[in-house]
């Protein structure tokens, strides 16, 4: 019995065959040709570079250019509060002035025992905001000490006359609804339209 000695790995290969160990060096020679415009050492080529920079200055001036032309359907506008709105029904109301309403839409509802009308707050001297001193049961114009009692009638300081009353009406839910676009006044000389029937609400 004799023992052939062992072959190594190259002895196997018959001759004129590839080795498989040629193959990963081909692959390796053939890749920077599809690697995005980068060269052998992975850095992006200047014309390909120029070009991605010209796009990006393209599209940076068209996105801007939108920008600007949405900012006109986005207009500067000072909204007001609403002139016409619902303050509730006539039993939400005891008697007396309810400052509920004076930070959002300037008024006070003030009911009495045979009606509920609304007062506008601004004082008829220069037009600042009263406040209404629940203790002294009067309106009080911060600004030059004007003075008013629960009904809105001027008794102290410049203020000319008493302050205006806002149109009320009920609507079919038996809400009421105020309206500060109509204001009835009650000055010297002319006739007070305090008691126009859409002054105040009967109760
Ligand atoms: S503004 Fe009210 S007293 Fe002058």
């Amino acid at each position: 019995m004799t023992n052939s000695p062992p072959k190594d790995e190259g002895a196997r290969n018959q001759p004129g065959e590839k080795t498989p160990a040629a193959a990963p060096n081909q692959a390796t020679k053939a890749a920077p040709a599809s690697d995005g415009g980068k060269d052998g050492k992975g850095k992006i080529e200047p014309l390909k570079m120029r070009r991605r920079i010209i796009w990006a200055s393209i599209w940076g001036f068209i996105g801007i250019n939108v920008l600007m032309m949405m900012r006109f359907f986005f207009p500067r506008i000072l909204f007001e509060p609403k002139t016409k709105f619902i303050v509730g029904t006539v039993p939400d109301f005891g008697l007396g002035v309810d400052t509920r309403f004076q930070q959002q839409f300037r008024i006070w509802v003030v009911r009495k025992p045979d009606r509920v009308f609304v007062i506008y707050a601004r004082c008829t001297h220069l037009g600042c905001t009263p406040d209404w001193k629940e203790s002294e049961s009067k309106f009080k114009c911060p600004c030059h000490g004007s003075g008013y009692d629960s009904d809105g009638v001027n008794f102290e300081g410049p203020a000319p006359r008493p302050m205006d009353r806002a149109r009320v009406t009920m609507n079919p839910q038996g809400q009421i609804v105020v309206d500060t676009s109509k204001l009835f006044k009650c000055e010297k000389g002319k006739e007070c339209e305090f008691d126009d029937p859409d002054a105040y609400i009967p109760v």
